[in-house]
């Protein structure tokens, strides 16, 4: 159970903003939960349909609406507006059309929030990370996205459902673009301590061969389509993983996650924002770490952060 500290304000009523606020009231991640969204009939539904439930939940309630100044004393704004993957579309195709609904919630979010962390969950999130923290002109720890914190999720739920264990004890990351170019860090990876590449099954063979961790990479950077294919959206498992990165903010946790900021010359790499292990704790991200990466993988994140770059240039940013 989280601290319950501060005010969350979600903006988006959507299926991945009313997650989110889901998420955060059952694992009390916040005192305060608040979802605002232009549109009246949907935002107001949702924040009953969410009240209702309160005497189960672990956060103190729920209020929303289309008033922006419900934003006004946030200490963490999720924003989660914007239009989402159709099936096949990659994220990267969504940057023109969110980044310009982005450049109309800024200005009116940071006059209500000024001192609020902002967690951009909307996707292109690595591009509209360096929209939002351009308009904002905040330090970069407080701009920032969920980025691949739901991807390593998934990594660690697929390693530890094949390993039998619990993927708690899985130590692994997704890094780059929380999108087609993103990949695993083989290298550091574990189970309880043991190195993945030497994890060996009670049977006494070795499941994670060069194949199954490639098996594994394609698994998680197709996971998101694999869902939107079925279900039209993915939702649960991003308000979770938002959820868990506001209880690091307001938590004061200091914890590891491999959130997207904009990079200061991290890896030879300026002014991109993607994924990397980073330290979440008050005032939002405290530091990027100097992960051990090998070769193969520094090139990666170069690639990635080429992809993202272009695709910000494009937006003229
Ligand atoms: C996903 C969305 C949040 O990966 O990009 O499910």
């Amino acid at each position: 159970m989280a601290a319950q500290n501060g005010r969350l304000v979600v903006v988006g009523a959507g299926a991945v903003g009313s997650s989110t606020a889901y998420a955060a009231l059952i694992r009390g991640s916040a005192r305060e939960v608040v979802l605002y969204d232009i549109d009246a009939p949907k935002v107001e539904a949702e924040v009953l349909d969410l009240a209702h439930g309160t005497q189960f939940t672990g956060s103190s309630g729920i209020t929303g609406g289309t008033d922006i100044s419900l934003a006004a004393g946030a200490d963490v704004v999720v924003i989660t507006a914007g239009a989402k993957q159709r099936p096949g579309q990659t994220r990267l195709e969504l940057a023109g059309t969110n980044a310009r609904i982005l450049e109309s919630l800024m200005p009116s979010l940071l006059e209500q929030a000024p001192d609020a962390v902002y967690i951009l969950v909307t996707n292109p999130c690595d591009v509209l990370t360096v929209v939002a923290q351009r308009i904002a002109g905040l330090p970069a720890g407080r701009v920032f996205a969920s980025g691949t914190v739901l991807d390593t999720a998934r990594l660690r739920w697929m390693v530890g459902e094949r390993a039998g264990v619990s993927r708690s004890s899985v130590h692994a990351y997704i890094v780059g673009e929380h999108g087609d170019t993103e990949f695993p860090l083989w290298t550091g990876a574990t189970i309880g301590g043991v190195p993945l590449r030497d994890w060996t099954a009670a049977d006494g063979t070795r499941p994670f061969t060069p194949e199954t961790l490639d098996d594994l990479a394609r698994g998680v950077a197709s996971a998101a389509y694999r869902v939107i294919q079925g279900k039209g959206a993915t939702n649960y498992a991003i308000g979770l993983s938002a959820a868990r990165i506001v209880e690091a903010v307001l938590g004061r946790e200091d914890a590891v996650l491999p959130v997207s900021t904009v990079l200061a010359g991290q890896f030879g790499i300026e002014g991109v924002a993607l994924s990397l292990p980073s330290v979440v704790g008050a005032g939002g991200v405290r530091r990027v770490l100097d992960i051990p990466m090998d070769d193969g993988e520094l090139a990666r994140l170069a690639h990635s952060a080429e992809a993202l770059r272009t695709s910000a240039q494009s937006l003229g940013y």
